[in-house]
């Protein structure tokens, strides 16, 4: 009898959906398996007003398949001019359900986020009076900060100070990548949750330099040593409701990764549950599975949890073929081995 598992329908905590005939090539990949997503404002030029989150998620709702039940879930890109009501009432409205604050130059279009975080004090006090969650990039832009150290220089820096500030602020830390970020997450009580991505949970640095570079696991933040992958599992798999699954899929066609400066993210949408439950199931955790990707999110940020359910089952996964796109081929994640769970189609 082959092993199933059914779990309430997951969410992906952080999604880049882009716009256009990309939008249109990757939007399916989501909605096929997550309810809800948590869709990243990074666009060009980026969605910083509630009529532009707006605009954008009318255009994600006309890209959707027919009789997808696939909810996006707005936020806003945090500027050093966002307008402290524009945010109160697209959030009121329930038309955002996060802001997110980039680092200017941390990222794939971020040269409009934040150089000055004093700057911004007010649209946070705001956010922390309503209950808006800021989801961070949290990494330092200094470029004589090692891009290796950014994130723990981050906490210490910007994010560590900015919550002292602004004590009531609830805050997600997106995608985490130490040791160092799984601590601070795992110790800060119920105003911070941590996103993990499934490429962090089974790639560490060499996948990435040894033996050839290979641009495909390049992303940001960049991944790290073995034993930062290694702290990352044991917090997606111990069941603490402050990590939940934040995919971070970030398609590029190939031309705009095969180059000598190739953009960063990896495009995971895909075959992110199926790589998840290999390594749940490697992990012996397959019980705790639908807490880190179906049950801790939507927790964290005061939604329901998914009436409709999917079944995985432990078939082996077909290695999935790249997504054509309007504007050149998506290279889907290959995590290295072929995983043993699929989504049951
Ligand atoms: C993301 C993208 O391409 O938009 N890239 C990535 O490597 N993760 C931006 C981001 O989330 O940092
Ligand atoms: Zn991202």
């Amino acid at each position: 009898m082959t092993e199933t598992l059914t779990i309430p329908r997951p969410d992906d905590w952080h999604l880049h959906l882009r716009d256009g005939a990309m939008l249109r090539a990757v939007l399916p990949e989501s909605a096929r398996h997550f309810g809800r997503a948590i869709v990243m404002p990074n666009l060009v030029p980026p969605v910083v007003t509630g009529a532009e989150a707006a605009a954008y998620r009318e255009r994600i709702m006309a890209a959707l398949p027919d009789g997808s039940g696939f909810r996006p879930l707005m936020t806003l890109y945090l500027t050093e001019e966002t307008d402290p009501r524009d945010v109160e009432m697209a959030a009121r409205t329930g038309l955002v359900q996060a802001v997110k604050l980039y680092p200017a130059g941390a990222t794939t279009n971020s040269q409009s986020g934040v150089r000055d975080f004093d700057k911004v004090t007010g649209v946070l006090e705001t956010m922390a009076q309503i209950g808006l969650p800021l989801c961070v990039h949290g990494e330092v832009t200094d470029p004589a900060v090692d891009i290796f150290d950014r994130e723990a220089a981050f906490i210490d820096r910007v994010l560590d100070p900015l919550r002292r500030r602004i004590p009531g602020l609830k805050v997600v830390m997106e995608h985490i990548t130490t040791k160092v970020g799984v601590d601070y997450v795992a110790a800060g009580g119920a105003a911070i949750g941590g996103t993990i991505t499934v490429h962090h949970l089974v790639l560490n640095r060499n996948h990435l330099l040894a033996g050839g570079i290979r641009p495909h696991y390049y992303c940001l933040p960049v991944v790290k040593r073995e034993e930062h992958r290694l702290a990352l599992r044991k917090a997606a798999t111990s069941g603490d409701p402050s990590f939940f699954l934040g995919t971070d899929s970030a398609p590029h066609t190939d031309p705009a990764k095969l180059q000598p400066c190739g953009c960063a993210g990896c495009f995971t949408a895909t075959n992110a549950l199926a790589v998840l439950a290999h390594v749940f199931d490697e992990d012996g955790a397959l019980d705790r599975l639908a807490g880190f990707a179906s049950e801790h999110g939507p927790a964290f940020y005061g939604l329901p949890v998914a009436e409709e359910t999917i079944t995985l089952e432990k078939i082996p996964a077909a290695c999935p073929p790249a997504i054509e796109t309007g504007d050149g081929p998506v290279t889907v994640f290959d995590p290295g081995f072929a995983p043993a769970w699929r989504v049951r189609p």
